[in-house]
């Protein structure tokens, strides 16, 4: 045999070591995953006692599940507080008098607390102010285990096989009947806060989608959201309620604004597909878009989404007790459970953590402060426009500018967690907000002097939540007062009021 021929072989050989363990590594993987999904499933396991397909009382649920039982019971805590978040109450507005002024002619200018847990949400959005005579059925969509329930009773005289049907093709089916309900007609429904039959099959314990918004959203975009993986889920679930959305025609019917994508830019798009506004603001008159909470939204911009870190990962972390490992349903600010919601992961200690993440909050909160600024002052700038008799051609290329900024700005600062889910994402938002608000007060600056005014513009004081809503309620009577010096007969400032530039 020459050196050749006895050479070749050997290659071959160890091409073929080299694919078999290829082949070995990846067939372990596969066994791997397996296990790991068979340990999931046997951990969700189906429930002892049988419970409801219907069964909206969470406390049903508590013999087979005391663990998770207890652990959701403790979001009734309201003494947690972290720099930015926490159960704890804290008033928006007290905090931060420009919100007033931004929501000048809507309920959030009178009443706008911090969020506490989902103990609280069904009596909070019982007891808000913000309520009126008007306020649609669909209000209610996400605060009660009981709206799942009583969309699929409705749905029943909807299909063909009521008996068959699951809980989610009957909700589906009853969605539109109950949004075009008042809300007071279920006061006597809704009895029970978010709870299990939210986001678990009765039957199987598997995570479900309950609310039909979402499962239209997917359907939106070309996407089905059966489709979805495990971990997928473990957000998904969540999204059912903590993503912006609004209520679209005389039904009111719950929307998610995702047609384009879930990005600002994506929804002002569709927002403007339908030229739709939430309420025409009191004092620029611009036509408004109330962001609400898009926290799923923002987070699928940030790198623990892109690294497949879902909510649950954070905010449901692992817990160990009496030797059994579970999910921990005590829903709350993952700082104040640092060691398993993060240090799985980090390596890091439990103050360099909580450090690191109050720095990149605090930047985000800095850049929130300067678009807020801008913001308000680029209102009462178009509102002085108006008082000098601008057309509404002049008006209208600042209000539109005035939308667009404060659609962006509320994006972060309606989510919830300052900006930590996705911070890149959010200081894009705020410059192009602070940017966005500055041409409009160029622009309103160019209307006044057109109109032969050149002095500066006369700013209410809004400094304290008082002064701010004694100023919105001025504007929303139809009283405002005047923004512009020694223009008119009667023209000088009111007592109080400073001019600020
Ligand atoms: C990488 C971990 C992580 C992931 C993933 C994550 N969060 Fe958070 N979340 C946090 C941190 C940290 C905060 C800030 C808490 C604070 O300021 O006290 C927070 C804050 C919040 C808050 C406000 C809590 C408070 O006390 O102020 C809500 C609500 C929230 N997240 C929901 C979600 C949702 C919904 C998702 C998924 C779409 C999600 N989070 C994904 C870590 C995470
Ligand atoms: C906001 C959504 C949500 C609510 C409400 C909720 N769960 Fe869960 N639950 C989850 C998630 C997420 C998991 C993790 C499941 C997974 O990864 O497959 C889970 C897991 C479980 C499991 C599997 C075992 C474990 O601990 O991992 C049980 C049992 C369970 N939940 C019971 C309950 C009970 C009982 C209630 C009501 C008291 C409830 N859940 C309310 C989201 C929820
Ligand atoms: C059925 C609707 C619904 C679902 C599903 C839901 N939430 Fe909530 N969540 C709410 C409401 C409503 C509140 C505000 C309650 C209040 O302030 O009265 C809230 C409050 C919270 C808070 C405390 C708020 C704060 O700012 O401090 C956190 C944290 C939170 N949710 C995280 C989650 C996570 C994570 C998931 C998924 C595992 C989830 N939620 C699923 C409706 C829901
Ligand atoms: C399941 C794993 C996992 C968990 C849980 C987790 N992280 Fe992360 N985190 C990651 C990964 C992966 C990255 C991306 C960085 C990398 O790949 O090295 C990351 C990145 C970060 C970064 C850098 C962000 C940036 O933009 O550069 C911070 C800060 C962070 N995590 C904080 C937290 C905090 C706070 C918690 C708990 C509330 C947490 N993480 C929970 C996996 C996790």
């Amino acid at each position: 045999m020459s050196k050749k021929s006895e050479y070749q072989p050997r290659t071959w050989m160890g091409w073929a070591v080299f694919g078999g363990t290829l082949v070995a590594v990846f067939a372990l993987g596969l066994l791997y995953s397996s296990i790991m999904e068979r340990r999931q499933e046997a951990r969700i396991r189906p429930p002892l006692e049988e419970i409801s397909k219907f069964e909206s009382d969470s406390s049903a649920w508590a013999n087979n599940w005391p663990r998770e039982y207890d652990r959701f019971m403790m979001t009734a805590d309201t003494t947690s507080e972290t720099l930015f978040g926490g159960s704890a109450p804290r008033d928006y507005l007290e905090e931060t008098p420009e919100n007033v002024i931004l929501f000048s002619g809507m309920a959030f200018a009178i009443d706008y607390w911090q969020a506490r847990g989902h103990h609280y949400a069904l009596e909070d959005v019982k007891t808000t102010p913000r309520l009126s005579d008007d306020t649609p059925a669909t209000c209610w969509t996400c605060k009660s285990s009981d709206v799942p329930r009583v969309m699929a009773e409705l749905g029943q005289q909807y299909v063909d096989n009521p008996e068959e049907a699951s809980l989610q093709e009957l909700a589906l089916a009853g969605a539109a009947d109950f949004y075009g309900h008042n809300f007071h007609d279920f006061d006597d429904e809704m009895h029970h806060t978010v709870g299990c039959l939210d986001c678990h099959e009765p039957d199987t314990m598997r995570l479900r989608i309950s609310r039909p918004a979402l499962i239209e959203a997917f359907e939106a975009q070309g996407k089905d959201i059966h489709d979805v993986t495990h971990q997928e889920m473990r957000s998904l679930v969540c999204a059912q309620c903590h993503v912006e959305y609004y209520f679209r025609g005389e039904n009111d019917h719950l929307v998610l604004p995702w047609t384009h994508g879930t990005r600002p830019e994506e929804m002002e798009q569709h927002f403007d597909d339908y030229g739709f506004a939430d309420w025409t603001h009191a004092i620029s008159g611009a036509p408004m878009i109330k962001m609400q909470h898009p926290d799923y939204e923002l987070y699928s911009t940030g790198i623990h989404a892109y690294r497949n870190v879902s909510c649950a990962d954070c905010h449901m972390p692992y817990r160990t007790e009496g030797g059994e490992k579970f999910t921990d349903h005590y829903i709350q600010s993952p700082l104040e459970n640092v060691a398993n919601s993060c240090q799985v992961c980090h390596r890091w200690s439990e103050d360099d953590i909580r450090e690191r993440v109050y720095a990149i909050q605090s930047n985000v909160k800095e850049g929130r402060t300067r678009a807020e600024e801008v913001l308000a002052l680029a209102h009462f700038d178009a509102a002085a426009c108006i008082e000098i008799g601008a057309s509404d051609s002049e008006l209208e290329p600042i209000q539109q500018l005035i939308r667009q900024a404060q659609l962006r700005w509320d994006y972060v600062a309606a989510a919830k967690g300052m900006g930590f889910h996705s911070p890149g994402e959010s200081q894009r938002l705020l410059t192009a907000a602070v940017e966005m608000a500055g041409k409009a007060r160029v622009e309103a600056a160019k209307v006044l002097a057109r109109h032969g005014y050149t002095d500066d513009v006369v700013y209410p004081d809004f400094s304290t939540k008082e002064r701010a809503q004694e100023i919105n309620q001025r504007f929303v009577d139809g009283d405002p007062p005047s923004l512009l010096r020694d223009f008119t007969a009667s023209a000088s400032p009111p007592e109080g009021e400073t001019a600020v530039q």
